[in-house]
């Protein structure tokens, strides 16, 4: 066997696989509820006015494209960790541009790998997929917690405090700061402090994913449970995306936050210096510069706030509109969850022959847990999808 015939073939994402689906499938009727990106009432995914204005005056003003800092460039992981945590974080925080979210989460891991290779990551069960995949490839031992109470479509609290009950010193408990991905249920203020005082009392270092901040409650309002999280641990790591919230997914945008205590925050960021190094050198900086040019123009920010608050307020409108139809539809209030769910998701509870049915019978693509990306939806193809749900129960 040559070396690249030893290669076994990989198993393929189940969102991106869903896209090549849709994209192969003929009918001019299909709709796309699958990968979570945002689309307006017309299916398009716009580029943010803000952006625009910012790639437009970066054009006239950027005279080198040499590299910049290994870390990022210092304005943007500060501009970053403000809209994240507010101010009073900056001497506890160590950070990196990363290429997205997803860099940063295999960022954090790596940095939990090499601080203690012992460490296990616990994952709300479910999690979007690729947590666990990356948890996997590393070789570190991945755990569950419940989280999702099916019959309800909200939290299992109780089986959620259960379960974090057997985490141990030093263990990473990965949380969604906000949106819940897959199932868009998310834990109320109340609860949120009784998983912070549980995760305390076991010395749990906290591992916060914030890749949609601002497409639930607000900008600030999403942040909250990441603030409370920062304020409370003595350790915790953000790994944070500006792909949803600044539209520019392709420009592979992200961060990751280390916070530590002042006078080990110069090792943590050598550490972090290093594994960008390792792993790909300089992080890419065009959608960094953009975030940077928007947060520290105050018209700019004004603008990007506003469009991102219409994007927020549309998904809003769409939930609510869905589960008064599917209400419609179905005769029952079994689908009143999709209007106090927050974010791009929901998951809807149907079962996997359910789904496919919907695909194949209906040309409407979600991904196979029964998640649907809200923002895929529009005025006219909340009833059609109603109507099918209600065929297919
Ligand atoms: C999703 O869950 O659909 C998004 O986070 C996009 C992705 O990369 O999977």
């Amino acid at each position: 066997k040559t070396m690249l015939e030893a290669l076994n073939p990989q198993p393929q994402d189940k969102i991106l696989q869903l896209i090549a689906m849709f994209r192969d499938d003929p009918r001019t009727t299909k709709i796309d509820l699958g990968v979570g990106v945002y689309k307006d009432a017309t299916g398009l995914t716009p580029v943010m006015r803000a952006v625009k204005a910012a790639e437009k005056k970066l054009w006239e003003v950027e005279t080198t494209k040499t590299y910049t800092g290994l870390a990022g460039e210092p304005a943007y992981n500060a501009a970053l960790v403000t809209m994240i945590l507010g101010q009073g974080f900056a001497d506890r925080a160590a950070s990196v541009a990363t290429p997205g979210g997803t860099g940063a989460i295999r960022q954090a891991l790596e940095l939990i790998r090499m601080a203690n290779p012992k460490a296990r990551v616990w994952m709300s069960a479910p999690t979007w997929p690729n947590h666990p995949s990356i948890v996997k490839y590393l070789g570190m031992t991945g755990v569950e917690y419940r989280y999702f109470n099916v019959a309800t479509s909200g939290i299992d609290f109780p089986g959620m405090m259960a379960d974090l009950e057997r985490v141990s010193t030093g263990d990473a408990v990965l949380l969604h700061g906000c949106c819940h991905n897959p199932t868009g249920a998310n834990l109320d203020g109340s609860q949120w402090d009784q998983v912070i005082a549980l995760l305390k009392k076991k010395g749990a270092v906290p591992f916060v994913d914030l890749a949609y901040q601002g497409f639930g409650d607000g900008l600030a309002e999403d942040a909250a449970a990441t603030r409370k999280i920062a304020a409370a641990f003595p350790e915790v790591l953000i790994a944070a995306s500006c792909s949803k919230n600044f539209g520019i997914y392709r420009e592979r945008t992200g961060i990751l936050i280390a916070l530590t205590s002042p006078d080990r925050k110069a090792v943590v960021q050598g550490n972090l210096n290093f594994l960008n190094r390792q792993n790909y050198s300089f992080p890419p900086d065009h959608g960094a510069r953009l975030v940077t040019m928007i947060l520290e123009d105050a018209a700019l920010t004004a603008d990007w706030k506003a469009e991102l608050e219409e994007v927020r307020q549309n998904m809003l409108g769409l939930r609510r509109a869905l589960a008064d139809e599917l209400r419609r539809a179905t005769n029952t209030d079994r689908f009143d969850f999709v209007a106090s769910h927050r974010g791009m998701f929901s998951r809807l509870g149907l079962t996997e022959a359910q789904v496919n049915r919907l695909r194949e019978e209906y040309g409407i693509y979600m991904v196979g847990d029964s998640r649907i990306n809200i923002a895929g939806l529009n005025a006219k193809t909340v009833p059609v999808l109603a109507t099918a749900i209600a065929q297919v129960l």
